[in-house]
Formats: structure tokens, C-alpha cells, sequence
């Protein structure tokens, strides 16, 4: 697997793959991997003949309030997964080659990003546009792979892609969970064991509105219902929101008549954590 440590370097092998007329499959993460960025990364694999992924934790995409500073980062590790699962290139980018010396321009998609972690997140979406522009124009990918447990993030670049007429194609992964149901997340390391099982329970309130969904119930308040009574049984007591919208244009949602999504946004033990579940029939 290569390393690419600059822009510049980036850029040439780009180029270089471009010129000879090669796809390439992009997976941007923030490191600190696990089976859930693995899975795109195999996914990219398929279906490119060169894939590469970069590992930047973004500083315009956290609060001042926020984990920027204790976010694990572990490249060696990281590497060593990514050259394992395939992965042909890794971009490890400093702050300046994201961000050059006097970086003014930020990309900001309205509309979608004004609801759910938009609100308890100011700039979180535009710092994820901009990054994520900024490493398609560097990597010029084919395809880039995201994962639907950052459902609002998938849809937010999927809008920007569309609207900057991007040249690339999106592709949405399931989310990777444990086998007790929970979601996979870099930011699950924070949690004690007994947070963890606390955490357990938004899983188990989407499951429980997913199978009450599948007996018929198409009610937005009931199916939101019973994921926060889930989420108290278990003594989550700060809950962002527990929502429904539509899938693809994630408009809130009165009733589950359309394809419909159930999103969840929770601290647990001071982490934040995210999920979702889209509701279908078996
Ligand atoms: P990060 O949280 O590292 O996630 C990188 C990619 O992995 C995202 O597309 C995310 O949705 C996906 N992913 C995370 N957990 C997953 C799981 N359990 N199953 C499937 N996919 C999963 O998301 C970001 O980084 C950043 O915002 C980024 C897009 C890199 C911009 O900085």
C-alpha cells in the first residue's frame, strides 16, 4: 500500500492512475477503523481497480465543545488494516494540505443540514462538506463509499455531489453492528462496559419500533415512541432527538407510508452516540 502524506503526492498519483485510465474507489474516514470502515474499503475493492482511502481528523467538522482533541488516532494500526483489506493507497494529509494558509472557502448545503444533528451540531455539516469537496478534488474518485450510520451525512454529500455537479459516483453502505446490535463506532471506545450496555438500548428501541413498524403501525409519534421509552428504560436522560423522516430526502415525517427512517441522537456517559434503522418489511 502506498503512503501519501501530502498533497502534492496525492495529487501526482492521481494523475498518474487517471491518466492510464484506471477507477478509482475513495473511502474517507477519520481512523481509529473497524469493520464498518473496513466494509467500505472491501466494497471499493470489488468494485475499482484501485482504491484509496484517507485517514484526517477534521478540526472545521467539531465543535469547541467537542472530542477533536482526545479523538483516537492510531495510523499504524490503521494502515496495517486498511494494506490487510486491500486498500491499494492510504492519504494521511497534515492540516495544511486540507487547509491551506489562508483557507477561506467553505461549502454549505442548506436545507437538510438544518434539522436533527444540524441543530445540536452548528458547523458540523458545512466542516464535512467542505472536507470531503476538498478530498474529491484532490483524489478525483470514480466512486466514494459512505456509511448509512451517518444517515445525515450520507444524504448531505449526496445533495452536495448533485448540486456541484461532482463527477463521481455515491455509494451507501449498511451499517456494521456487534452481534448484540450495536452500531460500530470509533467513538464506542469511550464507553465503559457499563455504558456500553446502557448504549445498547438505542439499538434495541430502533429494533423495537422496527417490529412494531412490520405489525402494521405507521405511526410517527408511536414509532418514536418506543424507542424513547427504550432509551429511558435504560436511563438515557439526554436524548437529541429520536425521529422519523423520509429516506431520501430526509423530510420529517408524520407517518411511515413512505420509505421512512428512524434516527436517533443520544449522550451516553458524556459520548455522543448516532443511529438509525430504516423501516422495511422483511
Ligand atoms: P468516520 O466517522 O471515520 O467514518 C468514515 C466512514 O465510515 C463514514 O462514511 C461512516 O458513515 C462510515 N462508518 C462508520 N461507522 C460505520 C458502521 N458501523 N457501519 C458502516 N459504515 C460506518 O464520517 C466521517 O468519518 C467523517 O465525517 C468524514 C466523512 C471522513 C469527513 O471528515
Amino acid at each position: 500500500m502506498e503512503l501519501l502524506t501530502s498533497r502534492q503526492l496525492v495529487q501526482a498519483w492521481t494523475r498518474l492512475n487517471r491518466q492510464q485510465g484506471r477507477t478509482i474507489g475513495f473511502v474517507p474516514t477519520m481512523g481509529a477503523l473497524h469493520e464498518g470502515h473496513l466494509s467500505l474499503v472491501r466494497r471499493a475493492v470489488a468494485e475499482n481497480d484501485l482504491v484509496v482511502a484517507s485517514i484526517f481528523v477534521n478540526p472545521t467538522q467539531f465543535g469547541p465543545n467537542e472530542d477533536f482533541n482526545r479523538y483516537p488516532r492510531e495510523p499504524e494500526r490503521d494502515a496495517q488494516m486498511l494494506q490487510q483489506a486491500g486498500c491499494h493507497a492510504l492519504f494521511l494529509p497534515q492540516v495544511e494540505d486540507i487547509y491551506p494558509a489562508g483557507s477561506s472557502t467553505r461549502v454549505t448545503v442548506s436545507d437538510v443540514t438544518e434539522q436533527l444533528c444540524g441543530l445540536f451540531r452548528p458547523g458540523h455539516f458545512q466542516g464535512v462538506a467542505t472536507v470531503v469537496a476538498i478530498l474529491f478534488n484532490l483524489v478525483m474518485p470514480t466512486r466514494a463509499y459512505f456509511g448509512k450510520k451517518d444517515y445525515q451525512q450520507w444524504v448531505v454529500i449526496r445533495r452536495m455531489v448533485t448540486d456541484l455537479a461532482m463527477d463521481l459516483e455515491i455509494i451507501g453502505m449498511e451499517t456494521v453492528r456487534e452481534s448484540d446490535g450495536m452500531a460500530l463506532s470509533s467513538r464506542n471506545r469511550y464507553l465503559t462496559p457499563q455504558q456500553r450496555q446502557q448504549a445498547l438500548a438505542i439499538s434495541r428501541g430502533l429494533r423495537a419500533a422496527l417490529a412494531a413498524y412490520q405489525s402494521g403501525c405507521r405511526e410517527g409519534h408511536e414509532l418514536v415512541g418506543l424507542v424513547m421509552k427504550t432509551l429511558e428504560q435504560a436511563g438515557i436522560d439526554r436524548v437529541d432527538y429520536a425521529a422519523l423522516h423520509q429516506i431520501d430526502s430526509l423530510a420529517p415525517a408524520v407517518r411511515a407510508d413512505a420509505p421512512s427512517v428512524l434516527l436517533v441522537a443520544a449522550h451516553v456517559g458524556g459520548v455522543r452516540l448516532i443511529d438509525n434503522l430504516e423501516l422495511t418489511t422483511p
